[in-house]
């Protein structure tokens, strides 16, 4: 009894090892691949249970531990959950138990894990080779961009991955042999792919060189042109009906285009992006202070502070001045103490007749000391400015723009960008909607009646265009906003997406894109899209008329003040005359010299 049970055991431990020796091949696979290629998790796809246990028995008991999720029906399967839970990077996934190509399952993975490893286990004998069906689904798994396949057959224990240029085909391998040639498009044998192509300088540039010939140049699109060349596909451009990246977002969603030759913010529903290392960010582009305007310069010395010192100083002083005046002769004279003190100022000659004793001289130095300083001062500022040009203030924070109220142009593209992303909320205002068009005509030729939004590489391109000027026209405003994680948008199911953002990372790495970007810069200057603004030269000219508005209005001024005094001095007597011969009459010694005075 004993003995029949323990060879029951036999058996069962025999067939055991028997199975696990079979089956080493799989395993072996898949820790090959667990290693080599350095996977995080493992998933089991397998819709029947007793398949699902044989499985374990066979495989999962003889493998090493590492993380591993089993799901048993498509329903249970929420990929976008799982992808945004553990990433989408160094996964594998096994699946088992088919008879048929599973379709279903990669409906359910909807796009998620595309870089992921598969492997699909088939059980019943089947010719691989010739099969048009696991054939068909091998086509099928590419186009939607899935392009490392693995299949194991368990009945005979091999291992086939596919070739797809220049034809499908189904073939056997080795792990070791397939892991070496792994997702490697390195020819496409002519195969096409189609590149949004529209105006975008820098990014992206269409003209018609000397000799006809239609160049499709830019930093974006000379990339992508060298990339596709690189592994011998073809370079199909396809125009968009506008400029508007807009359309390269239509176009990517219909899928008529692989991959647009310009860099965007991400937009997950819409297309994948290279992964980037850019993170963009914006910059308004404002008018150059201008330079001052020639009738406030004689005003532009000092502020209005001191300014302001300046008359209270002079009020003061010519109070002062005719108050002694008055305690030595009686008399009220401040138009005289008035001149005495502009004088003074000027420092042009003053006396202080008036005025005896030792007060006089103390005075004297007063007005000596402050006139002298004044003078001085304003005179030396004046000329130096006078000689170098002078500029109102720069508008370098947004709420000196705001207040400038300077209209800030924006396109429909760049609004929904910025009413997505983080526009700072005082520039809502001041911003106006136009077209792509009216944008770009205005923005081109440096309009400064306009300030532009301008993200990083196309602000390059404008400094650029500037770089000769002394005084450039349009200049940023020192405050960066809106960043935003930006790379090449491609069709969702573009089976290089990959490939791409690899080929992005390296460029940047070996410092191609810095030199594609200078090049995209001298490009668009050289064939028209920006000129360089010409110099304009400094040289001494010769005072014009304008600069004469501020003095004339000054001598108004001093007439006009000199007229006042004249009148105010003029009544204060009559009144004083008068006063002084009604009194006389009242004490009845009559007038004295004044003789009959009219004050009405
Ligand atoms: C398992 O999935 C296959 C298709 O992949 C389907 O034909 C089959 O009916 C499913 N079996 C169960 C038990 O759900
Ligand atoms: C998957 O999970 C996401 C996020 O939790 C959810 O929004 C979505 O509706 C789920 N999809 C299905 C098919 O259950
Ligand atoms: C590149 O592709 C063409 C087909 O467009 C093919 O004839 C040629 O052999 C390929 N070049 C290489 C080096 O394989
Ligand atoms: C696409 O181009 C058409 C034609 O120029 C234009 O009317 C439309 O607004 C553009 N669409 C977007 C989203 O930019
Ligand atoms: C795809 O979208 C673009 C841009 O709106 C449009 O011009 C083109 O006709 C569309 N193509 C198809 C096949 O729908
Ligand atoms: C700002 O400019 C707009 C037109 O350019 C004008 O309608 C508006 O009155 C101006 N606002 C102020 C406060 O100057």
């Amino acid at each position: 009894m004993i003995l029949q049970q323990s060879s029951n055991l036999l058996k069962l431990l025999l067939l055991l090892a028997i199975s696990s020796v079979r089956t080493q091949g799989l395993n072996d696979i898949i820790i090959e691949l667990n290693q080599r290629l350095l996977i995080s998790n493992n998933f089991l796809y397998c819709n029947q249970s007793d398949k699902l246990n044989e499985y374990e028995i066979k495989y999962l008991q003889h493998m090493p531990p590492i993380s591993l999720m089993i799901f048993t029906s498509i329903e249970s399967m929420n990929f976008t959950q799982v992808e945004y839970n553990l990433g989408a990077d160094n996964k594998l996934f096994l699946i088992m138990g088919n008879e048929e190509p599973p379709y279903d399952f990669l409906h359910a993975l909807n796009l998620h894990f595309q870089f992921a490893e598969y492997i699909i286990v088939i059980d019943e004998p089947v010719d691989l080779k010739k099969s048009t069906k696991w054939l068909d689904f091998v086509n099928h798994l590419w186009q939607q961009g899935y392009v490392q396949l693995l299949i194991y057959t368990s009945y005979d224990e091999k291992l086939y991955h596919k070739i797809i240029f220049p034809e499908t085909v189904i073939e056997e391998t080795l792990v070791e042999q397939y892991i070496s040639i792994r997702g490697s498009f390195n020819n496409l044998y002519g195969y096409p792919v189609r590149v949004a192509a529209y105006n975008n300088a820098p990014r992206s540039m269409l003209y018609v060189n000397r000799w006809g010939k239609h160049i499709f140049a830019g930093f974006y699109m000379r990339f992508l042109r060298a990339f596709i060349d690189a592994r011998n596909g073809s370079f199909v451009p396809v125009l968009t009906p506008s400029n508007s990246p807009g359309n390269c977002t239509l176009n990517l969603v219909n899928e008529t285009v692989d991959v647009c030759a310009d860099a965007l913010a991400a937009n997950p529903a819409a297309f994948s992006l290279t992964h980037g290392f850019r993170i963009a960010s914006a910059n308004v582009l404002v008018t150059h202070a201008k330079p001052l305007h020639s009738y406030r310069y004689l005003t532009a010395p000092f502020q209005w502070s001191v300014w302001a010192c300046l008359v209270i100083y002079v009020l003061l002083v010519v109070n002062f001045l005719s108050f002694i005046g008055w305690l030595r002769s009686g008399k009220w004279e401040f138009s005289k103490y008035l001149l005495e003190v502009f004088s003074s100022l000027l420092f042009s000659g003053f006396y202080l007749k008036e005025i005896r004793g030792r007060e006089r001289y103390i005075l004297f130095g007063v007005l000596f000391i402050a006139g002298f300083v004044y003078s001085t001062e304003y005179l030396g500022l004046l000329k130096s400015m006078l000689i170098s040009e002078v500029f109102e203030k720069q508008i370098d924070t947004f709420e000196a723009l705001v207040e400038s109220n300077i209209t800030l142009m924006v396109d429909p593209y760049d609004k929904i960008l910025f009413a997505k992303y983080n526009m700072p909320e005082i520039l809502s205002p001041i911003m106006e909607l136009v077209s792509f068009e009216t944008l770009l005509k205005h923005r081109n030729r440096f309009d400064q009646d306009y300030a532009y939004i301008l993200f990083s590489d196309r602000m390059a391109l404008y400094d650029y265009a500037q770089q000769f000027l002394k005084h450039p026209k349009l200049l940023r405003i020192p405050i960066d906003f809106s960043f935003l994680y930006t790379g090449i948008p491609m069709r969702k199911r573009w089976f290089l997406k990959h490939h791409l953002g690899r080929a992005w990372y390296w460029a940047f790495e070996s410092g191609l894109t810095r030199k594609l970007a200078l090049d995209a810069d001298f490009e668009a200057v050289r064939v028209g899209y920006l000129s360089f603004l010409i110099t304009e030269h400094v040289e001494a000219q010769p005072l014009n008329v304008d600069y004469f508005v501020m003095p004339a209005i000054a001598l108004a001024i001093g007439y006009i003040l000199a007229l006042l005094s004249f009148v105010i001095e003029m009544t204060a007597w009559r009144i004083r005359e008068f006063l002084g011969c009604r009194k006389a009459t009242m004490t009845s010694t009559g007038c004295s010299e004044g003789g009959h005075v009219d004050v009405d």
